[in-house]
């Protein structure tokens, strides 16, 4: 390939090269952590790669991908998602400035097979379910063999479940749903009900602004819970601080 065209002298590369080593890093951990099939659960704890409350007895696969692919479906149509890997995968394009190296025809999503991507108003709906199944594990966690269980695994469970809460609300389809999917609030024939549509508009759009950050928090989240879960649940962590009320 010949060097790609710019007038740019910054680092624009530095970006996407850093989303495709965070990229691999947090996928391939994931990945392979789901392929495991063991070592997901530990006393009160369960790795929120693991989160199905069900494994169907006829279900021979790891018990990670009954659920696994709705935030796979979800981190990978989601808007910021589309963002990185358009740029740091597909160059297309690879930043502001920069030519294009592979482009021919600019197609957008208006066709096949970027076209899908709008599925993903309906992956939110899912994600919302499993957040809730994420906040009642981790309640469960607490009360655990008749009393209230609190350890080191309780808060790195809490703080992922909340970054995964805080990314999941700031989803744009969810600003357009609970916006009342208007264009225009002022514009309502029902200025009572633009007034409240208006207002959880405004509280979404606070976690939408650090959307990007949320989305990768998370990501690295749900593998820091996973890593701990599984090191105590292979003895390689002895044990887990806590407090048994
Ligand atoms: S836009 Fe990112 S999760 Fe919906």
């Amino acid at each position: 390939m010949d060097s790609i065209m710019t007038n740019r002298n910054d680092f624009w590369w530095l970006s996407p090269l850093i989303i495709v080593i965070a990229g691999i890093i947090a996928g391939g951990y994931l990945t392979w952590a789901a392929f495991q099939g063991e070592f997901f659960e530990w006393g009160p704890y369960l790795s929120p790669v693991y989160s199905s409350p069900y494994v169907p007895s006829w279900w021979k696969l790891s018990p990670a991908f009954l659920l696994l692919w709705i935030p796979a479906g979800f981190r990978i149509t989601c808007y910021y998602g589309r963002k990185t890997y358009y740029r740091a995968v597909f160059a297309d394009p690879l930043a502001c400035g920069v030519e294009e190296p592979y482009r021919k025809k600019y197609k957008g999503e208006s066709k096949f097979p970027f076209i899908l991507q709008n599925i993903h108003r309906y992956f939110l709906y899912f994600a919302l379910i499993l957040l809730v199944l994420h906040w009642t594990e981790l309640i469960l966690s607490v009360f655990y063999n008749g009393s209230l269980y609190f350890g080191m695994g309780t808060l790195i469970i809490l703080l992922d479940t909340l970054a995964l809460s805080f990314y999941v609300f700031g989803c744009h389809s969810l600003r357009h749903i609970v916006g009342g999917k208007t264009r225009c609030f002022s514009c309502d024939g029902c200025p009572k009900k633009a007034k409240i549509s208006h207002g959880i508009w405004k509280k979404v759009s606070l976690f939408n602004t650090f959307h990007n950050r949320w989305f990768w928090i998370s990501l690295f989240s749900v593998g820091v819970a996973d890593l701990y879960i599984r090191l105590l649940a292979m003895g390689i962590l002895g044990s887990d601080p806590h407090i048994i009320l």
